[in-house]
């Protein structure tokens, strides 16, 4: 059963590009199985700075093969840009493929993410505006449009599925948004020079990895997004629209749960999220600041500013269980280098009880109070450690800290962006 999940324990940017980058120099697969161009996954190699979008983290890698799952929603311009932008910088690429069941991003879903977003004002969700939501939105109600609808030889379909779905869209935009009406024939003119860029890629990806798996070739699963953006689990209605789960993992790249032999769950060593939505242990003040700054905590994808807060223990030992994680990976320790304290949420308070796991209800969530344990910093540069051992006695207490609170083993310590800046601690070494 040699497939290992990726997946990201908190609000999503926890450095599942590095770590799945990181695995992948011994895998043969690597699937997206979730999110769209929302997700920004950054890969530092010798070459430089790679931000991938919907394109797996495997890429740079000749001997890996990349598959864009049935569970993500593709903008089929945008990734053609990718796959442009990453052929012109690299020329040893790893194949790749597109599910021809995976959804397609049509032209109305970024502006009726935008404008549904500006109607809210000060109520909006804080999307990334790729029209993420939109088009899972059409997933769910059987109206979306599929890879396999863009390609030449379903135009018919394509022309009927747009005659009954764009006159929903154009009232929406004329009478609600007040915007202009799209063009019927240009949508479908665009939809088809589409599918043809995109037929190359396109395969019926499940049956591929089942084969692959068959074949005993070992596959990653890289998610995109954090569990605490997760539809159902996560801090609803503040999420993503797609499920960044193990579970959502299985659905969206065609593995079966019993497929799955390890799930690596990747965790900042402190929190950060971008968007707006509960976030109890944030830091509005100048350690907030210096984190930020130090951490260049923008967005991979839009730029934004991302909040930031201590480690949020009640938020990760929840993920941790609901994604039955078998290790996971802390990065951006040397971030916390500069503290001479670190503090670590330990429960939240809520009146007079204490609460162990997040609340459903999003006022109580708002309203939570952090309970901190405060541990002893280091200040002293971690950027350098060789392994475990090497990193100063207050940070291996920080991280065997964060192991007990989330009850999972910790197995890579990320110190820094660049490949080399990984401590890895065998299972032996934990026992
Ligand atoms: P992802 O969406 O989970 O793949 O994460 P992002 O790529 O959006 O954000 C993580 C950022 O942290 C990227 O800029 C990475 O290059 C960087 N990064 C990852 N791990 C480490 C680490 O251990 N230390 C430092 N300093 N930066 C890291
Ligand atoms: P990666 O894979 C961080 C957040 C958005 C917003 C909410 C809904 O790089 O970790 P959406 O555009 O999905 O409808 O926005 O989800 N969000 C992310 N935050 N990392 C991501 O991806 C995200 N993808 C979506 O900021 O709060
Ligand atoms: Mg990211």
């Amino acid at each position: 059963m040699p497939v290992t999940i990726v997946l990201g324990g908190q609000w999503g940017d926890e450095g599942k590009g590095k770590i799945t980058d990181a695995l992948a120099a011994t895998a043969d697969i690597v699937i997206r199985p979730n999110g769209s161009t929302n997700a920004g996954h950054t890969v530092v190699t010798d070459e430089g700075i790679y931000k991938l979008h919907v394109i797996p983290s495997g890429i740079l890698y000749p001997h890996c093969t990349c598959i864009i799952g049935a569970g993500v929603a593709v903008s089929p311009p945008d990734l053609l840009r990718e796959i442009a932008a990453l052929r012109e910088r690299h020329a040893r690429l790893g194949q790749l493929y597109l599910s021809d069941r995976a959804h397609v991003i049509m032209p109305y879903h970024p502006l009726l993410d935008l404008y549904e977003e500006q109607r809210r004002g000060a109520a909006g969700i804080g999307t990334t505006l790729r029209g993420n939501g939109p088009a899972f939105t059409d997933k769910v109600a059987r109206r979306g449009i599929r890879v396999a609808d863009l390609l030449p030889g379903s135009e018919a379909l394509l022309r009927q599925k747009l005659e009954i779905l764009l006159p929903e869209k154009n009232t929406l935009f004329v009478h609600l948004y007040h915007q202009q009406p799209l063009d019927l024939d240009e949508l479908l003119n665009e939809a088809r020079t589409w599918g043809e860029a995109l037929a190359p890629f396109v395969i019926a990806a499940e049956v591929f990895v089942q084969d692959a798996l068959a074949a005993g070739k070992h596959v990653i699963v890289e998610a995109a997004q954090g569990t605490m953006l997760d539809l159902d689990y996560g801090t609803y209605p503040y999420v993503t629209s797609s499920s960044p789960t193990a579970a959502g993992a299985c659905q969206g790249a065609g593995i079966a749960p019993t497929q799955v032999e390890r799930v690596v769950g990747v965790f900042k060593a402190y929190t950060t999220r971008v968007g707006a939505g509960p976030f109890p242990t944030e830091l509005t003040d100048e350690t907030g600041q210096l984190l930020r700054e130090r951490g260049r905590e923008y967005g991979t994808t839009t730029g934004r500013p991302r909040r930031v807060g201590w480690f949020d223990a009640v938020a990760a030992r929840y993920t941790a269980r609901l994604n039955g994680m078998t290790e996971a990976a802390l990065t951006k320790l040397d971030m916390l280098d500069p503290l001479p304290e670190i503090r670590v949420c330990v429960g939240y308070r809520l009146g007079d009880r204490e609460l162990t796991a997040p609340p459903a209800q999003l006022d109580q969530y708002m309203a939570v109070e952090p309970v901190y344990e405060i541990l002893p910093g280091w200040q002293t540069d971690t950027s350098h450690a060789a392994s475990f051992a090497d990193l100063p006695p207050a940070a291996q207490r920080y991280v065997e800290r964060i192991e007990e609170l989330i009850g999972v083993p910790i197995t890579m310590i990320g110190i820094g962006p660049a490949r080399r800046q990984l401590v890895w601690r065998h299972a032996s070494a934990l026992a």
